[in-house]
């Protein structure tokens, strides 16, 4: 089988794991309650250890935080609290010199009040050069067909400006005004920003709401051919370097419109978006205890380039949206995954994933092995490797922003601080609380799912396939049982999982494999060789194998 790739190899993202951490909860380096770049350096033999070879920071520029740093006051410098330039130097060789990549984020769409850009262009007259750095009208009454994103928040994609006596549009919070992309010099100001964090070495930018740059009269406001022309051009200006970033596009919507976010031809836009489609629908599968909705959407999700990439996940910073399935899903993924009201924002839970499953183990192995073998580069959520828990009582999506659990110690280890000058409590119930669940604990126990975590990022390391494969899906009669092949340059991994609760027993058709043998790549187990009958399996509830079909030599 073909081992991953070398870190000099431009598709290095195919074969990468991606771990999204926010600098402000990860570690505590100066003991004022918040964490930094100091304490982020101080984990990274946590992270190589870990097996993650990638490194996704949230936003850590500065900012009022009123989005937790989606709304920058500044593009070329680091938040005070997380830091100084220097000390994100420091992290960032460190982190090169383990080998792991950085990417960091780039919110283009938008930025805060506070900006001196939107300081400037409130008092600017209305039609300067200033003024026309965000997007302005006289009534509320423009771009109605624009759906609000903040439900909980927001009535109006418009909020008036006293200062300069006219609306500004926003598809977030009113706090964080709309760039004016029609106008060339916020684009060119946007290419200095990447040029900026590129000259600094990083290794790729999250494309931070990227379906809303342009707006339109008549139309939704999303996903326009203009929006998709300038991402073109930030695509252009990064390809001159050497070495191109990484461009990863955050496009809640449909698959073919994600789709269109991989560009033409070859691909001259993002190399890699996230599969939002996919995401409530592995929820969704597992509650109904059927494949169906995986299987549907996977086959409804278009090809995309040779050279780009989907981005799997199943948690993040953010709740887990349910906008793009249909309202009847909305209503039974509420009850079957958030009882209690309080865990509803938005259109989506904001849950972390241990909570979600009800802390269930099994759940959590299965979910994650799902995780591992879709087609895609799969991304961690900080703490989901130890099974951390969520605060629902915290407001906004800071429940599932709390301090990273270290140790049983004062502030779960993560700060010398005083308990109350934390930037968050620490998760500090009966079941998640971190003298419960810690890194610490978890090393030192060999059945921890952390342990089981990192020997999983290690299996998938080992075989290509899973980051550059294709997928072919079987259809066994059993539908609680979902099954499909990875293949790619004559290797074939063949995943097999159960959705359900109980054993389950599956008939596999497999006579295209005929006279290979199954080896189950965890224990390195030979099963019986692949004939011409069905092929029999039982699972155990919640059971999953992951075989290399090893074909006789010669
Ligand atoms: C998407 C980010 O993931 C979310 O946290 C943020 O609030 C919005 N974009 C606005 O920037
Ligand atoms: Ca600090």
């Amino acid at each position: 089988m073909r081992r991953t790739g070398t870190s000099v190899d431009p598709l290095w993202y195919k074969d990468a794991v991606i771990y999204e951490v926010p600098v402000k909860s990860f570690c505590d380096g100066n003991g004022d309650g918040i964490g930094d770049f100091e304490g982020l350096h101080s984990k990274l033999d946590y992270l190589q250890s870990l097996g993650v070879t990638c490194l996704w920071l949230l936003p850590f520029f500065p900012s009022p935080l009123r989005d937790d740093g989606y709304d920058i006051a500044d593009y070329f410098s680091i938040h005070p609290s997380y830091g100084t330039l220097e000390d994100f130097k420091q992290f960032l060789d460190a982190a090169h010199a383990r080998g792991l990549r950085v990417i960091v984020e780039l919110v283009l769409n938008h930025t805060s009040d506070q900006h001196p850009w939107f300081q400037r262009a409130r008092s600017a007259p209305a039609g300067s050069p200033e003024r026309d750095f965000y997007v302005w009208n006289d009534t509320d009454q423009r771009h109605k067909e624009a759906r609000i994103i903040f439900v909980d928040s927001e009535r109006s994609n418009w909020t008036w400006d006293d200062e300069a006596k006219a609306f500004y549009w926003h598809r977030f919070f009113h706090h964080q005004p709309d760039l004016n992309f029609d106008n060339p010099v916020v684009v060119t100001e946007l290419l200095t920003v990447l040029d900026f964090w590129l000259d600094l070495g990083v290794d790729g930018f999250r494309l931070d709401a990227v379906p809303y740059l342009i707006e339109r009269d008549g139309t939704n406001c999303e996903n326009l051919p203009e929006t998709h022309a300038i991402i073109k051009t930030v695509r252009a200006h990064v390809n001159k370097r050497p070495s191109p970033p990484l461009l990863l596009a955050e496009a809640n919507q449909p698959p073919a419109d994600v789709r269109a976010y991989f560009g033409d031809g070859d691909g001259d836009e993002c190399h890699m978006a996230y599969h939002f489609p996919v995401m409530p629908r592995i929820f969704m599968s597992l509650h109904l205890e059927d494949r169906e909705p995986i299987v549907d959407v996977m086959e409804r999700t278009p090809g995309i380039p040779e050279n780009c990439q989907w981005a799997m996940f199943l948690r993040n910073h953010d709740e887990l949206t349910l906008e793009m399935v249909t309202e009847d899903e909305r209503d039974y993924m509420y009850l079957a995954y958030s009882m209690d009201p309080q865990g509803r924002i938005n259109v989506g839970i904001r849950r972390r994933l241990a909570p979600l499953v009800g802390n269930s183990r099994p759940r959590i192995e299965l979910l994650n092995a799902l995780l591992f073998s879709l087609p895609g580069t799969p991304i961690l959520y900080y703490g989901d490797e130890i099974g951390m828990g969520d605060n629902l009582y915290l407001g906004d999506r800071n429940g599932v922003r709390t301090p990273m659990q270290w140790t049983g110690d004062r502030n779960a280890g993560f700060s010398k601080a005083d308990p109350a000058g934390l930037y968050s409590p620490v998760i500090n119930d009966p079941v998640y609380g971190f003298p419960a669940v810690n890194v610490e604990s978890q090393e030192s126990d060999n059945a921890s799912l952390l342990h089981w975590t990192r020997n999983m990022i290690r299996l998938r390391q080992h075989f290509k396939v899973f980051g550059r494969g294709s997928i072919d899906f079987l259809r066994p009669a059993n539908t609680k049982v979902l099954v499909f092949t990875r293949s790619f340059e004559g290797d074939t991994l063949l995943c097999v999982a159960n959705l359900s609760r109980t054993a389950q027993p599956v008939e596999l058709d497999l006579r295209a494999y005929a006279g290979a043998t199954p080896v189950e790549t965890l224990g390195y187990t030979e099963f019986p060789p692949i004939g011409e009958l069905p092929y029999f399996l039982t699972l155990g509830p919640y059971g999953f194998y992951w075989f290399e079909l090893q074909r006789p030599h010669g």
